[in-house]
């Protein structure tokens, strides 16, 4: 009898050299793979339940602790009211008011022109980054940035359209693989604000600067900077370049917002060349109604009065935690927004810390 072909194709995807590894070292040993814990229970302050144990949760991407905010779960039951649990369509064909006011009170807010909500930072990297190059153009890629915006390049790729890498968040780097790039009509080059695996925050104005002087434009996928860096949470570009200029953000509506969804801020001029030519806009449903209402709720408290003792309360543990970290002699990258990583050498080490971490 003839093997089943989705057994065939398990057996052949078992051999691939991520799962091998998966299977060899991380499911041999549950207890250091991270992704299989299950939470049984949330509790206030970060607590999570566990194999029946209470613990803290060191992982938790809701920076500013507003999955738990009393005003955050209002807005949601009167979304679902008003609009009840989904969209029922592409924007393509329509959308809520609720996606309109809160992409409104988003560029406010931001001090942009126009943002467009998309239902994940991973869907935005793929349907912009697409749709922002031609063939007479190039995209450049930030070799550490996030895997989405590597993913996005390989349907760039498919397109038929140049790409190249840059290594290092380095200017002078960038400055070669933008002159090797050439001929271009315009180049766009995409990076992490604040790198996801190491919380080391990108030299933007480094990297803007060499950009504008080869015709080129900045892509920042500020997933971690969003709610947490500069004035008001504003995020990594506005801190550190004071204006959008030849620079367009990404920014999550599901980390320090603790809502759902992506939005991308840019020029009013580039909204509808974006929406028209962006896949998971056209295709794919939008973020469901009533999160749209939690995140314009989100927006007000962010302009309010208490966002700074929010953040503040970021820093103290963040503070705290790097403190108790260097106490123990341990190696630190980044930190200075909300992800720090600490260095425990190869791979065994790092398996073994992971594991003690979790005794
Ligand atoms: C830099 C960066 N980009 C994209 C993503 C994916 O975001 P989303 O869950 O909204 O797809 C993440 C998630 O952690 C991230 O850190």
């Amino acid at each position: 009898m003839t093997l089943d072909l989705l057994d065939r194709m398990a057996d052949s995807l078992e051999h691939s050299p991520l799962v091998r590894f998966y299977e060899s070292g991380l499911c041999s040993r549950p207890e250091l793979f991270l992704k299989l814990l299950t939470m049984e229970a949330v509790g206030p302050d970060r607590q999570v339940k566990l194999n029946g144990r209470w613990v803290i949760n060191f992982g938790s991407d809701s920076f500013l602790g507003l999955d738990q905010d009393p005003r955050v779960h209002e807005a949601i039951r009167r979304g679902l009211e008003r609009w009840g649990t989904h969209n029922g369509t592409s924007r393509a064909f329509s959308s809520v008011a609720a996606n309109f006011e809160a992409e409104r009170k988003l560029a406010s807010w931001l001090k942009a022109e126009t943002t467009l909500i998309y239902p994940s930072v991973t869907l935005a990297n793929h349907g912009a980054l697409p749709a922002l190059v031609t063939h007479h153009d190039v995209l450049v890629v930030q070799r550490e940035a996030h895997h989405t915006i590597h993913e996005a390049m390989c349907l760039v790729q498919g397109h038929g359209i140049k790409t190249a890498t840059f290594d290092n968040s380095d200017p002078d780097e960038l400055t070669r693989v933008l002159k090797e790039s050439r001929p271009y009509r315009h180049a766009v080059v995409a990076v992490d604000g604040i790198e996801s695996m190491t919380g080391v925050v990108t030299p933007l104005a480094a990297l803007r600067f060499v950009a504008e002087a080869h015709d080129a434009v900045l892509y920042v996928d500020d997933a971690h900077g969003t709610g947490i860096l500069g004035e008001r949470g504003r995020g990594t570009v506005l801190d550190a370049l004071g204006d959008y200029r030849n620079t367009l953000v990404v920014g999550s509506l599901s980390k320090a917002f603790s809502c759902f969804g992506a939005f991308l801020a840019s020029p009013a001029r580039l909204r509808i060349p974006l929406e028209v030519r962006s896949g998971p806009f056209i295709f794919g449903g939008p973020v469901p109604p009533p999160y749209l209402e939690a995140v314009s709720t989100v927006v007000d408290i962010l302009n309010s009065e208490e966002y700074e003792p929010l953040r503040k309360r970021l820093t103290d543990n963040m503070t705290q935690f790097l403190a108790g970290a260097r106490r123990l002699g341990l190696t630190i990258l980044g930190g200075s927004g909300t992800v720090a990583s600490i260095a425990v050498g190869p791979e065994e080490g790092t398996l073994r810390e992971i594991g003690r971490a979790h005794v």
